[in-house]
């Protein structure tokens, strides 16, 4: 009996001399003092064994698992070591190497004239709302005194999500959302994309960008568009800057206009950047139709306002002089880096 221990110890000791796993270890130990390992085996002869000479072997059969569980700790403990050993070698950081360089972003040419128009207008008291792209048929054409047969629908066609959803051709479209939550006074500002159904080229693109302003009050006179308009327009694009109110129609303003500015390239003089007229057409406005204000549970007796409507490159391009809406979209490096 005690050969036989001392075989199943040495079988057991030559293994772990060559234990390279954790998972090779706890097989080992499992072969050797498992239910079914040798150890348990030898337990199971002791039937066998002379009573008297039970007592003896028992102790034995101990000594040797003692053994064996002694040995199967150690080399665990060893293959623990080596194994951290190895992670932190593999993980030295070489503070020697070139750092890696960062490449920090900035904000985009049309975010930049955007924060520009929020800064002017949260001055003046404006608050900035959100709209939905994805807009009713009502808030973009009807509320907006755009009846379904009007002329003014077909200039703005665009893309119908299906029956009276469509991605908003204005964010006019904000105008009736947030009159006929009914506080007042308003004077809000509402930037936020556009689409419509254009062919890309140096000017146009199927989606973009407008802001669009409201003012809504006792007493709110064309004065008070003037005014404000004619402030804008010098914050943007500089002190000197006159501008001029050309009649116009908007099927939601009446009176409604275009606003030029003088060209900021020439001073007025004429140039190749105005096409030789001095002027540069910048956006339009008018006071809120009546007929607007009534839809939206507003008493046009009572209360009246202005509106108007910028496009967002159209600034970015002539204050950057870009002269190319697509370099705004490509996404190119090389271009954006420059603002
Ligand atoms: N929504 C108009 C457009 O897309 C721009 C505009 C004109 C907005 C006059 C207004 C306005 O608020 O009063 O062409």
């Amino acid at each position: 009996m005690k050969e036989r221990l001392e075989a199943i110890r040495n079988a057991c000791f030559a293994k772990l001399e060559q234990v390279e796993s954790m998972d090779l270890l706890q097989e080992i130990r499992v072969e050797f003092l498992g239910k079914k390992g040798a150890l348990t085996e030898v337990l199971k002869s002791m039937k066998d064994v002379a009573p008297e000479d039970r007592p003896k072997v028992g102790a034995l059969v101990n000594d040797a698992r003692a053994a064996i569980e002694a040995k199967l700790d150690e080399v665990k403990e060893a293959l623990a070591a080596k194994q951290q050993e190895a992670k932190l070698a593999n993980e030295t950081i070489d503070v020697t190497l070139p750092a890696k360089r960062m490449t920090e972003g900035h904000r985009h040419v049309n975010n930049i004239a955007l924060a520009e128009v929020e800064r002017f207008f949260v001055g003046m008291g404006y608050e900035i709302v959100d709209g939905p792209e994805v807009e009713e048929d009502y808030y973009n054409f009807e509320a907006l005194n755009i009846p379904a047969n009007h002329p003014a629908k077909d200039e703005q066609d665009t893309f119908y999500v299906g029956g009276d959803i469509l991605l908003r051709t204005q964010t006019s479209s904000v105008q009736a959302r947030i009159m006929e939550k009914g506080k007042l006074p308003l004077r809000i500002l509402s930037p936020g994309r556009v689409y419509r159904a254009d062919e890309v080229d140096a000017t146009h693109s199927p989606c973009f960008h407008q802001v669009e302003g409201l003012v809504v009050d006792d007493n709110i006179t064309f004065a008070d568009l003037k005014g404000t308009l004619a402030e804008f327009a010098k914050e943007m694009f500089g002190a000197e800057t006159k501008v001029k109110f050309r009649p116009h129609h908007f099927p939601f303003t009446e009176p409604s206009a275009e606003m030029d500015v003088s060209c900021f390239k020439c001073g007025g003089k004429g140039c190749r950047f105005c096409k030789g007229s001095g002027w540069i057409e910048i956006l339009g406005c008018g006071m809120v139709h009546p007929r607007v204000l009534t839809m939206s549970g507003i008493d046009p007796e009572k209360y009246t306002g202005f509106a108007f409507g910028v496009g967002l490159e159209r600034i970015a391009l002539l204050k950057y002089e870009i002269d190319d809406l697509r370099l705004l979209y490509e996404n190119d490096l090389r271009f954006l880096k420059q603002f």
